[in-house]
């Protein structure tokens, strides 16, 4: 009876998993989606410890309520410019419980009641579990201190490639040992290989910085996703089989979409050989004597004229929390007969659909977001476009300089614009850390200051015109 409940409790469960993937499609049902999301778990983790026996009530509750805490505060407290690295962190926990799962199978692996039979499938599993949720746990640390730049510089060094083999060849020579089953010598086996991996997640993530660290982020998610579904094999569970292949698969996608939106080609993200800026050109070079500043009155002049407009939000939006004032200046603009769009980059922010959550927040209708591909055939009609924060997204050397640090990244064309409103607060560059030739270009004006500051007072001159 107890059987034939728990695998009803799991279909419902991969039902709700889908569904909540279904939803976070979109921003109108991402809420509902995460919800759907959550509860599949919860029944998941209830049917697999309480329906299985493996718990008491009070101690499921117990780590419900404790890890429900710890997440909620996290979830509430942290500041919407510091998701990226609270994913980080979260995926690091999802491959460190893959590799103490795989710890516990091969402590356990003696016990028939808990592994069925220890064949060779149970070993791979083990392996991989261990393995993939290792490299997971330290590349997501690295990538987390990254973020947090508690860790300020890229490491590199001659013959880091070929230290990253050598750590490859010694965790397939030891997953070959461990896949021979040896009770003796598997707990020694595999604690070397949770070092080795970890070594490996490491010498993965330290070499890779600036404009790659969300792709790198997306990848270490897939990772732990894999990690997750080798654990289900390992225990034999298949709702953990499920929700491990949906995060590593969705990841995967996602990783793809993040590279594509890059420039950077899969291969050359999964075997780590992204290569570090090329020097470019100075700052000096760049902006000495052609960049023009401006006044929220002269711009409210310039949008006074406009038919079209179109708000490139960045990083900075985020930063300034000014979301609700670009929405006030969008609904102004628009009572007055100017049409107002949003366009919108797949890497702008710190983290995919940065901006499209800032903007549903402040109730700008979705429609009103364009994605990069649409937006780009539209700035030769736009009379006026505003980019509130962004830098490197709207860098045209991305098409200009193969050697840039950003080469070849897609990127939104607001010069072909017949006028460009940069607003920031001043000319330092971007997360990929190089000078942007827009904000001297002869068609653009700066708008220095606070991004929130300058939307209030734009707003303000705006309402005044
Ligand atoms: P960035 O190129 O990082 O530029 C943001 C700009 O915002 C900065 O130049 C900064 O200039 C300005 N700024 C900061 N605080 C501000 C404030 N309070 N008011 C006004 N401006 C402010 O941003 P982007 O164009 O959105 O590009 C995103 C970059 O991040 C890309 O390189 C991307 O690869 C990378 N990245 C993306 C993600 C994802 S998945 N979205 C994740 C990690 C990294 P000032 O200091 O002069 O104000």
């Amino acid at each position: 009876m107890n059987d034939d409940l728990i695998r009803l409790a799991y279909v419902a469960s991969a039902i709700l998993f889908i569904l909540c993937l279904k939803g976070l499609t979109h921003p109108r049902s991402a809420v509902r989606g995460n919800q759907l999301g959550a509860l599949g778990m919860l029944i998941a983790v209830v049917a697999t410890l309480f329906l299985k026996g493996l718990l008491s009530p009070l101690m499921i509750v117990l780590g419900i309520g404790i890890g429900g805490a710890i997440g909620g505060i996290l979830a509430v407290r942290i500041q919407m410019t510091a998701m990226p690295q609270l994913v980080a962190i979260f995926n690091g926990f999802g491959g460190g419980a893959s590799a103490f799962v795989a710890g516990a199978a091969v402590v356990n692996a003696n016990d028939p009641a808990y592994t069925g039979e220890a064949g060779t499938s149970f070993w791979v599993a083990t392996f991989l579990s261990c393995v993939i949720g290792a490299v997971t746990f330290t590349g997501s640390i690295i990538a987390f201190a990254k973020l947090q730049e508690l860790m300020r510089k890229d490491v590199r060094f001659a013959g880091q490639q070929l230290v990253k083999i050598g750590l490859v060849v010694a965790v397939l020579a030891f997953g070959w040992w461990l896949a021979k089953g040896d009770p003796e010598s598997a707990l020694t086996v595999f604690w070397l290989l949770v070092a080795l991996s970890g070594f490996l997640g490491i010498m993965v993530v330290v070499p890779i910085g600036g404009a790659d660290m969300p792709v790198v982020i997306a990848l270490l998610n897939s990772y732990s996703g894999l990690a997750a579904a080798a654990s289900g094999f390992v225990v034999n569970n298949t709702v953990l089989i499920i929700a491990g292949s949906l995060v590593g698969a969705s990841g995967l996608i996602l990783t793809n979409i993040m590279c594509k939106a890059m420039n950077r080609s899969l291969g050359n993200v999964l075997f780590g050989t992204l290569e570090p800026a090329a020097d470019g050109p100075s700052a000096d070079d760049v902006y000495a004597g052609k960049v023009k500043a401006s006044s929220p009155e002269e711009v409210a002049m310039l949008l006074e004229t406009a038919r079209k407009v179109v708000i490139v939000p960045g990083y900075g939006m985020a930063v300034a929390q000014c979301q609700h004032n670009v929405r006030d200046l969008a609904n102004l603009l628009e009572a007055k007969g100017t049409e107002v769009d949003f366009a919108i980059h797949p890497v702008a922010g710190r983290m995919p659909g940065h901006m499209n959550v800032l903007l549903a927040e402040a109730d700008i209708p979705y429609e009103k977001l364009k994605e990069m591909d649409e937006i780009n055939t539209a700035f030769e009609q736009t009379d006026v476009t505003i980019v509130l924060g962004a830098n490197d997204v709207v860098n045209p050397v991305a098409r200009t300089d193969p050697n840039s640090a950003i080469a070849g990244m897609p990127i939104l064309d607001v010069d072909k614009s017949r006028t460009v409103v940069v607003i920031k607060r001043s000319l330092s560059p971007g997360f990929a850390g190089i000078p942007n030739p827009l904000f001297a270009a002869d068609n653009a004006v700066m708008l220095f200051g606070d991004g929130k500051k300058a939307m209030v007072d734009l707003v303000a001159a705006v309402k005044e015109g």
